[in-house]
C-alpha cells in the first residue's frame, strides 16, 4: 500500500494511504467552495470570499469601484497564483537560461504587498479583517461555521478532536484547497494558450501588439509581465512577481486618502509590517498577472484606472504627460507621483517604456497602445479554437 505523509502541525505525523489521502483533498475542495461562497462566514452574514472574487469576473470583483466599500486595494484575481513563489527580499531566478547570480530585489507572496505566503495565510486576513469579513477572531470564524452547519464535515476531517484551532486551520486548508482546482483557477484555455500549442494563430493586429508588448525599445512589458514558456516548458504567467514602483496617481474615491499624511506605501507600509523603515521599499506593489486582464473593469493596486487602453498609455505616457494623470498644483507645476512622499521618488522605476524620452516622444503611439490592448485580450481564458473560424465565416 502507497502512504503519503501528511504536511502540516494538525496532521503531523499522521499517515493515510494514497486512496485516503484523495477522498480527503476531495472533501477539502467541497467543503472549500461551499466556504467560499458562503456569506454567513461573516460577522454581517452578507459577505462571502465570492463577493469579492466573483466567478464569472476571474474571481475578482465583478463591480466597477476601484475598491469595496470600507477598503482600500483594488480586489486582485485569484487566478493564475499558484506559482507565485514565497515572498523574498532576494529574489535569484534559477530557471535554465537565467542568470542565478542576479539578485532580482524583492519578489513574491500574495497580496499586492506580497505579505501573505501561502492561500492558507491569506485566508485569515479577510476572514478577521474588519474591512472584510468582519470577524474578530479564529473563535468567531468558527463559531459562524458552526451555526451554518460545517460541523459534521470539519470534524469528518480532523486528525485528533476538534478544537477552535484545528477547525480554523481546516477551514483555511479547505479555502486554499479549493483555490488550487486546476479547471477553474488555472485553466490556461486563452486564445494565447491555444496559439502556443499550435492550435490557433494570432491575427496580424495581435501579433503585431505581441511584439510592441516584448519589445525592449517599446512597450518592454515582458520584462516584468513574462510572455514566453518557461524552459521546461510551464505556460507564461504574465508575471514575475517582482516588487516595483509604478508612481501611480492618488485615488481621491479612497476614503483613506482624504487624509494627506496617509500613504499606502506597499512593501514598506503601513498595511505591511515587517518591513517598515526600509524607505528603498516605499511605492513597491507585486506585479500583477496580465492573464485575464480584459475582464477586470478596475486597474493598479488603488484602482484608480478604470480602462485597460488608459492603464496601458499611463505607461506610454507617465512621465511625458504627467498632467494628463497627476493634479495641477496651486503654482501652476504638476505634483507628479503624488501617491508617494517625494523622499521616494527615486524608488519609481522609470526604465522603457517610461523616463524623459528623445524629442519628448511617447515609447508607443497611440495604434501602437491600441495594439497592445488588442494583444491583451488573447490572455482572456475560455478561447476556443473553432471561435475565429466561425466568426469570420
Ligand atoms: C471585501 C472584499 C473581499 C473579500 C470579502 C475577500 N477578499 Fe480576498 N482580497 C481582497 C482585496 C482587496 C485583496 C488585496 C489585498 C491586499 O493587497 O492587501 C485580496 C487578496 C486576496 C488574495 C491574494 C491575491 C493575490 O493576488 O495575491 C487571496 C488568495 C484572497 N484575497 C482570497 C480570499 C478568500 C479565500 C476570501 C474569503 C475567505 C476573500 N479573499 C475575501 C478583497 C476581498
Ligand atoms: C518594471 C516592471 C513592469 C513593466 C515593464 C510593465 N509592468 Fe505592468 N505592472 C507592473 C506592476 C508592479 C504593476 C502593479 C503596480 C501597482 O498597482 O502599483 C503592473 C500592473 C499592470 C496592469 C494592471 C493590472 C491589474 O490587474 O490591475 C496592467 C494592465 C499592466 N501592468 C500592463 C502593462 C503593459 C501593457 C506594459 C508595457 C507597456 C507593462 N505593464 C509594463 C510592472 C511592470
Amino acid at each position: 500500500m502507497l502512504l503519503v505523509p501528511m504536511q502540516g502541525h494538525a496532521g503531523e505525523g499522521i499517515v493515510l494511504s494514497r486512496q485516503q489521502a484523495r477522498a480527503r483533498a476531495a472533501a477539502l475542495d467541497t467543503l472549500g467552495r461551499d466556504l467560499f461562497h458562503d456569506p454567513r462566514l461573516s460577522a454581517s452574514g452578507r459577505m462571502a470570499c465570492a463577493s469579492c472574487h466573483a466567478d464569472g469576473h476571474g474571481f475578482a470583483q465583478a463591480n466597477g469601484l476601484s475598491v469595496q466599500p470600507g477598503g482600500h486595494r483594488a480586489v486582485p484575481s485569484l487566478k493564475y497564483l499558484q506559482d507565485a513563489p514565497q515572498f523574498t527580499e532576494h529574489f535569484h531566478d534559477s530557471d535554465e537560461e537565467a542568470d542565478e547570480s542576479i539578485d532580482n530585489g524583492p519578489t513574491g507572496g500574495l497580496t499586492w504587498d506580497g505579505r501573505a505566503d501561502t492561500a492558507q495565510a491569506q485566508a485569515r486576513i479577510p476572514l478577521l479583517s474588519p474591512y472584510e469579513m468582519a470577524n474578530t477572531s479564529p473563535a468567531d470564524v468558527v463559531r459562524h461555521a458552526l451555526a451554518a452547519g460545517y460541523g459534521p464535515r470539519l470534524d469528518a476531517l480532523a486528525y485528533a478532536s476538534p478544537d477552535v484551532d484545528a477547525r480554523f486551520a481546516l477551514i483555511a486548508e479547505a479555502l486554499a484547497t479549493y483555490q488550487q482546482e486546476e479547471r477553474l483557477f488555472y485553466p490556461y484555455s486563452s486564445k494565447y494558450d491555444a496559439v502556443l500549442a499550435g492550435r490557433a494563430q494570432l491575427t496580424p493586429r495581435e501579433a503585431r501588439g505581441l511584439r510592441l508588448f516584448e519589445q525592449a525599445d517599446k512597450g518592454n512589458c515582458a520584462s516584468c509581465h513574462i510572455s514566453r514558456p518557461g524552459h521546461d516548458g510551464t505556460p507564461p504567467q504574465f508575471t514575475d512577481y517582482g516588487l516595483i514602483a509604478l508612481g501611480v496617481p492618488r485615488n481621491q474615491q479612497i476614503i483613506l486618502n482624504r487624509d494627506p499624511a496617509y500613504f499606502d506605501m506597499g512593501l514598506c507600509g503601513p498595511d505591511r509590517t515587517d518591513l517598515t523603515g526600509h524607505g528603498e521599499y516605499c511605492g513597491l506593489f507585486r506585479t500583477p498577472s496580465l492573464r485575464n486582464v480584459a475582464t477586470r473593469r478596475v486597474f493598479f493596486h488603488n484602482g484608480v484606472i478604470h480602462s485597460l487602453r488608459q492603464a496601458v498609455a499611463f505607461y506610454a505616457l507617465r512621465d511625458i504627460r504627467p498632467q494628463m494623470w497627476y493634479p495641477t498644483g496651486t503654482d501652476g507645476a504638476v505634483r507628479i507621483y503624488d501617491d508617494l512622499p517625494a523622499r521616494y521618488h527615486a524608488n519609481i522605476n522609470i526604465d522603457p517604456p517610461f523616463g524623459p524620452r528623445p524629442g519628448n516622444r511617447p515609447a508607443l503611439s497611440n495604434d501602437e497602445i491600441d495594439a497592445i490592448v488588442v494583444f491583451l485580450h488573447t490572455l482572456t481564458d475560455g478561447y476556443h479554437a473553432q471561435q475565429d473560424g466561425r466568426r469570420h465565416g
